[in-house]
Parts: C-alpha cells; structure tokens; sequence
C-alpha cells in the first residue's frame, strides 16, 4: 500500500494529473497492489480565495501520512508575482530539503527529437540540479524603487554542504545505473567564487569515483554541445539556475516540455514527482496538454518507491502510444489529453494481463 499526496495546483495542472492518476491506479490494479492518492487544494484559486497557499502543518501531514508527493503545475496569471506558487512549490522543495531534482532526458521515440540524423540511444542522459541554494534562496532587495537611482540585488547562494551532497549523489547515481560519465557544469570563469567551490569539490570526489570519467564544462560551451552532440552526456550536474535552463533544453530535445518528468529528492525523505513543464495558462481545462510529463513522473515516483515492474511497464506503454500516433497535438498526434491517458491505460491492461 502506497499513499500519495496529490497537489493538482493550476492551470494545466488538474489536467495532467487526473490522467497521471488513471495510470497510478490502473497500475496498481495490475500489479494487485494498493494506491490511496488524496488531493489537496493549494494553488491560486485557493489562494485568491482565503490567502492561503501551503498552509501551515503541510508538510508535517505529509511527512507523517504519505510515501510521496505528485504535483501538477503551479502559476496563474491572477497571481502576477507568483506568489502562492513559490511558497508551495519551494515551501515543499526547501522545507522538505529536497536537494536533488533529477531530471532524465530521454528520447522515447527518434521522430520527436528537433536535431537531425538522431537516434534514440543518442538522447539518453539525466540532468541532477541542485534545488535548494543559488539564486533561489531569495536573498536580494532593491532600493530607492521607481527612480533613476533603482538598484536590484540578487544573491547567489552556494555552501559547502549543498554542493558536497548534489555532487556525490551524481556520482553515486552514475556508479549505481553504471553510467561512465559525470559532466559538472558552472560559469566558474566569471563566477569565480561560486565556480572554485563547486570545482574543487568536483575533483575531489572524482578521485572516489576512479572508474567513472568526470569532465567540467562552462554552462554555455555545454549548453552548444547539449545541441551539438547530446549523446557524450550521461549524468550532468548543475547548480539551481543552470539546471533549471537546461532541463527545458533537454526536454525540447525529447520531444517538448509536455513529455518531460522530474523527482524532486531527498533520500531520507518523503520526495515529490512533478513533470518539468508549467502550468501552460492558456491550454487549461481544453483537453490538450500532453499529460506524459505527468505520467513519467509517476514512473519515477513508483520506481523511487520500488515498484520497479510499474515503471518500466509505463514507459512501454507510453512509447508504444508515442510510435502508434496515440499522442496530443505537441508530439503531432490528434488526442485530447484525457484520450491519451485512456490509450496508455489500454496499453498497460493489455501488457500486463
Ligand atoms: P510552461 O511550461 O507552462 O509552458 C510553456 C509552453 O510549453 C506552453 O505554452 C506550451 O506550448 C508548452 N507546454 C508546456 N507543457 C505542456 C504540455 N503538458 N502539453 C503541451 N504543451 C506544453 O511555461 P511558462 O509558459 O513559462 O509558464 C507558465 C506558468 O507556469 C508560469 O506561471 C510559470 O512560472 C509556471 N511554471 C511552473 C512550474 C512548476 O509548477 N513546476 C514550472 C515551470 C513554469
Ligand atoms: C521548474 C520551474 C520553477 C523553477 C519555477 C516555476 C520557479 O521552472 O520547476 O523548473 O525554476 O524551479
Ligand atoms: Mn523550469
């Protein structure tokens, strides 16, 4: 028995998550197992409501009562400064110290990739952001607003602890998936600060690493041969804002931000699964957005909680929906979103049974 707290959140979010759901429990149907997934209302109509976001007790109902977390998106244009957003979704990401957020970019299907004279095994690496520090710690101002005179700052943050754990957990997850290669990514030319710690720390742990091949790149010649050559990468490792701009690179290269899926984690915890995208405002409620994202997210979420057969069984289901045309409109399909959330749940009833 698994228990999953459930955050549809806005926009395009409940969209997603209705079918991500389907599939959870059509899974577990399968597999004879028990889901019991509860929904919570936070988000911006909640929030223009009553003024609350995530309100307090959250995580401690979470901790305490679920085995993960499955959010949809966050962001509505009623709340231009975003604000019910970052307290939700960091409230969670920083609350539950969820410093790993793993991000595979694998392409399921040669067709939706952009780059030409590209196969699927050319496309298959996983992108560990850093998720807690950077310049989402939220230390800045500004003064004298409005005038001529305005000045804004911006902190980044980056410690010692936050970057030792984000880059063991890369090698360590090379060496568990017997990946070769582990790529460090900063702006460490200019950054000099920010990119010596992250460096030394780097080399440091590579020395643990012998039989795995580490190799430091500068975040913009990485992000030319992303485009150029994407199969020399298999685990990259990036602080917060540079991995949060290459996560939709790498999505863009699998196909587009509908199909991409993330984990947000801490391996002593209660994690949360949440599909890359946003809430995509002007697609909400019509039956459009991909739920695919969503649904690999699921994937991820079931493997962390180690239904391991679930997870490849999802992704068998949705490449065989993916090469039968059995898609959404971004990947040049005709379904609805709730169509290919019935397609992928035909698919695994008929594999698994
Ligand atoms: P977005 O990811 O919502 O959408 C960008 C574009 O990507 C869309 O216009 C659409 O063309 C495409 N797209 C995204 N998801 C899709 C799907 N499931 N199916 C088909 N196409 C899809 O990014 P945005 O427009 O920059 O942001 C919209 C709102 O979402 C903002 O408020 C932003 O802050 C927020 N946001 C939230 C999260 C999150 O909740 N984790 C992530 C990113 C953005
Ligand atoms: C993501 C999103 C968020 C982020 C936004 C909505 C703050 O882009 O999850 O990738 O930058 O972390
Ligand atoms: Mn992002």
């Amino acid at each position: 028995m698994v228990r999953i707290a459930v955050i549809p959140g806005d926009g395009i979010g409940p969209d997603v998550t209705a079918e991500a759901k389907k599939v959870l429990q059509t899974i577990a149907d399968c597999l004879g197992k028990k889901v019991e997934s509860v929904d919570f209302d936070f988000g911006a109509e909640r929030y223009l409501k009553d003024g609350t976001s995530l309100p307090a007790g959250a995580l401690e109902h979470f901790r305490s009562e679920f085995d993960a977390i499955f959010l949809g998106a966050l962001g509505d244009p009623r709340v231009p400064d975003m604000k019910h957003a970052t307290d939700i979704l960091y409230g969670i990401r920083f609350g539950l110290d969820l410093y790993a957020n793993i991000r595979p970019v694998k392409l399921l299907d040669r067709r939706l990739t952009p780059l030409k004279n590209t196969i699927e095994s050319d496309v298959d690496f996983v992108i560990l952001r850093e998720n807690t520090e950077d310049f989402y710690t939220g230390i800045g101002g500004s003064i004298k607003k409005g005038s001529a005179d305005e000045i804004a700052v911006q902190e980044s943050v980056s410690t010692r602890k936050g970057v030792e754990r984000i880059i063991e957990t890369a090698f360590s997850f090379a060496a568990k998936n017997r990946l070769q290669k582990v790529t460090m990514t900063d702006k460490g030319n200019i950054l000099r600060f920010d990119g010596d710690l992250w460096q030394r720390t780097f080399w440091s742990a590579a020395k643990r690493y012998p039989q795995i091949q580490s190799e430091h790149l500068y975040i913009d010649a990485l992000a030319m041969m992303i485009l150029k050559n994407p199969g020399r990468f298999k685990v990259i490792v990036a602080g917060n804002m540079f991995g949060d701009i290459l996560c939709d690179m790498g999505a863009e290269l699998q196909g587009g931000l509908g199909i991409a899926p993330s984990g947000n984690i801490n391996p002593e915890g209660i994690c949360m699964f949440e599909p890359v995208h946003g809430s995509a405002p002007k697609y909400a409620g019509l039956n459009v957005a991909n739920p695919m994202g969503a649904i690999l997210s699921v994937q991820m979420m079931l493997e962390h909680l180690g239904w391991k057969e679930a997870g490849s069984c999802i992704e068998t289901a949705v490449k065989e929906c993916i090469r039968e045309g059995e898609c959404t409109r971004d990947l040049g399909g005709k379904l609805g979103t709730r169509e290919v959330g019935n397609a992928i749940c035909s698919r695994l009833k008929a594999n698994m049974s």
